[in-house]
């Protein structure tokens, strides 16, 4: 008890102490912050730094000690009355673009002609491609010994960037607080590691989180309105989609005025390829402890977990209860099995004064003490620990997701529907199909992607191409029967099946003219023209072909089935059916449109056999 009583007194301690947050003073206007980096991507970054004295600047950057760029800094006045400082205060931001991804950057800042050094050197790391670590935490802005510990510890991380959780500068969020207890701790870490931080409740006591908005700058996507910028906002980096919410405000705003943010966050994940989904804010929706009863809490579990969970959301970052909790797998407040369903992990213990946390139903693992979170995330594999202010490990989640395949989610390629026959290239759609997204570059095709295949009776299938929620495969010239498909990645399989096969099953990708390009309103056809239909589900051909490998010019490998050209409601007998030369498991039709036909939009469809394909339109054009 006593030792908790002096270190709490230790920590108001330092809160109360004098803040020494003017850094580095030389010739010409002196930094009043460091420059820090910030919105940090593949190929852009920015540059932000303050002085006290109005002062032209320009940020040069160098790759292995040869210059690569500079940027001009844009400046910003803020005055005392908005800051409530003693002095004006000039914010620069330079924005460097056309960077590479995966690249260490050093920059340099250069204040009125004259470099300024500032530590042990500046630099940066843009995002690539491939494993990364980040750390997270929340309720930090204390300036108290435990901030400045775990501040140290995270120095020796080397993370790609790290994401704060709300509660940056206590007690109000002002920009004195911001100084002393948020660029003043993190500075070492600032000026090489980009944060992507989100509002807390305390950012809002100043001028509804005015200052918090003005000293960052982060993503700005285009549909967040103007008024709502850098209050909330996605990024990607590496196979993650990262999304930041406000739930202060934005997210009342949201529920009682139908403000724009959960529609947004609708919308951002449902456009979002990535494998891992992870989502940040204060407020989190099932810790326990004495914010328990909060009201945004409750706004968060019941307007915004549905949608997280709608869009399969692996992880939700948090803070507002000071301590380390972490939630069972959960779905609809329903405990699920491991891999399934969203983890909730509440990260408050940044540096604030610590709260109890209470038995919940939701999770059991909890403990009162300060500390950050460190999370590696390796292709599918995402390891998330909870490291306290000795580097001591409070915990350890790996979440390792297994594929899912969605229902009737295995289809013929071009038609989109489950028919198909001897060597059809299809599409199997779900979720945690594959780590990346990568195309097969190699002839003959893999049978193994990123650790993915596909297997049909146990046949290690050809792979065109993958990705976390979409793959394309070939079927085998040989399957006469209906098959037992399968999905293996390195976190586990997916079995279903596809019904017997048809001798033919067409589809059609496209048709094109003879110089490649797609027929359409903008490029129609005219009557007397050569087509060429690309599709797949023909079946059989005139020799042998070793599914997956390129198809040879000569001989030509024509269908066996009988291929006509449905337009217009007239068969037409091809010039051309069957392999396209060069290309793999791709079919091609070539045939003439009717020198009568009249303008405007037509059918087109392929008749094999007695199988048709799907109907597409053709704009044909009357010179
Ligand atoms: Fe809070």
């Amino acid at each position: 008890m006593e030792i908790g009583r002096r270190a709490f007194l230790k920590s108001l301690i330092g809160a109360l102490s004098v803040p020494v947050w003017y850094p580095s003073r030389a010739s010409g206007a002196a930094f009043v912050c460091n420059p820090f980096v910030q919105n940090v991507g593949e190929s852009q970054a920015t540059i932000v730094w303050a002085t006290e004295e109005v002062a032209t600047c320009t940020v040069g950057v160098s790759v292995n000690g040869m210059p690569s760029g500079s940027a001009q800094g844009v400046v910003q006045k803020f005055l005392p009355a908005d800051t409530g400082l003693q002095l004006p205060y000039y914010q620069h931001k330079a924005l460097l673009t056309g960077l590479e991804p995966g690249t260490e950057y050093s920059y340099e800042v250069i204040v009125d002609g004259q470099r300024r050094a500032v530590g042990d050197g500046l630099r940066f790391r843009t995002a690539g491609s491939g494993r990364f670590s980040f750390l997270a935490f929340g309720d930090s802005g204390w300036g108290g010994l435990e901030q400045r510990t775990l501040a140290e510890l995270m120095l020796r991380e080397n993370p790609s960037f790290i994401l704060h959780l709300g509660d940056l500068a206590y007690m109000q969020g002002t920009f004195q607080e911001f100084q002393s207890r948020y660029f003043a701790v993190y500075q070492d870490v600032m000026q090489r590691v980009p944060f992507f931080p989100c509002l807390g409740n305390h950012e809002y006591m100043t001028q509804n989180g005015f200052p918090h908005v003005a000293l960052h700058d982060v993503p700005v996507p285009e549909d967040i309105p103007h008024e709502d910028r850098g209050r909330y906002y996605s990024f990607d980096w590496g196979n993650v989609h990262f999304v930041a919410l406000d739930s202060n405000a934005p997210l009342v705003q949201a529920v009682q005025e139908s403000g724009p943010m959960l529609q947004w966050l609708e919308n951002d994940l449902r456009n979002t390829q990535k494998f891992w989904k992870i989502v940040y804010f204060h407020h989190p929706p099932y810790a326990s402890g004495p914010n328990q009863g909060d009201g945004l809490s409750e706004l968060v579990r019941h307007h915004v977990v549905p949608i997280l969970e709608r869009y399969h959301v692996s992880l939700v970052l948090s803070g507002h209860e000071h301590s380390y909790q972490r939630s069972y797998a959960l779905a609809g407040q329903e405990i699920v099995p491991d891999g399934e369903g969203t983890v909730y992990v509440t990260s408050g213990g940044g540096g604030a004064r610590l709260y109890r946390c209470d038995s919940s139903r939701y999770g059991n693992i909890r403990s009162s003490e300060h500390h950050y979170l460190k999370v590696e995330v390796d292709e599918a594999r995402l390891t998330l620990c909870s490291i306290g202010t000795s580097g001591n490990e409070i915990d350890r989640l790996d979440l390792t997701p297994p594929p899912t395949i969605s229902d009737g989610g295995v289809v013929n390629a071009a038609s989109s529907l489950p028919r198909f026959a001897p060597g059809t290239l299809i599409s199997i759609y779900g979720r945690n199909l594959a780590p990346e997204t990568q195309h097969s570059a190699e002839v003959p095709l893999p049978r193994e992607v990123l650790g993915v295949s596909v297997t049909a009776d146990g046949e290690p299938l050809p792979l065109l191409y993958v990705s976390p929620m979409h793959l394309n495969a070939q079927l085998p010239f040989e399957l006469r029967q209906g098959a037992a498909v399968q999905v293996r990645t390195p976190n586990g399989t997916y079995d279903t099946s596809i019904p017997i096969l048809s001798r033919s099953a067409p589809g059609i990708f496209v048709v094109v003219h003879q110089n490649g390009a797609p027929v359409s309103d903008e490029s129609p056809a005219r009557p007397g023209e050569f087509l060429t239909v690309y599709a797949t589900g023909l079946g059989a051909v005139s020799g042998p072909i070793v599914c997956g490998s390129q198809t040879p010019d000569n001989p030509l490998l024509t269908t066996k089935a009988d291929v006509k050209v449905e337009l217009a409601g007239t068969l037409l007998d091809p010039a051309f059916a069957g392999l396209a030369p060069g290309r793999i498991g791709l079919y091609q039709v070539d045939f003439q449109v009717p020198g009568q036909l009249g303008g405007g939009q037509h059918t087109l469809s392929l008749v094999v056999d007695l199988s048709a394909s799907q109907a597409v339109s053709l704009q044909i054009a009357i010179d």
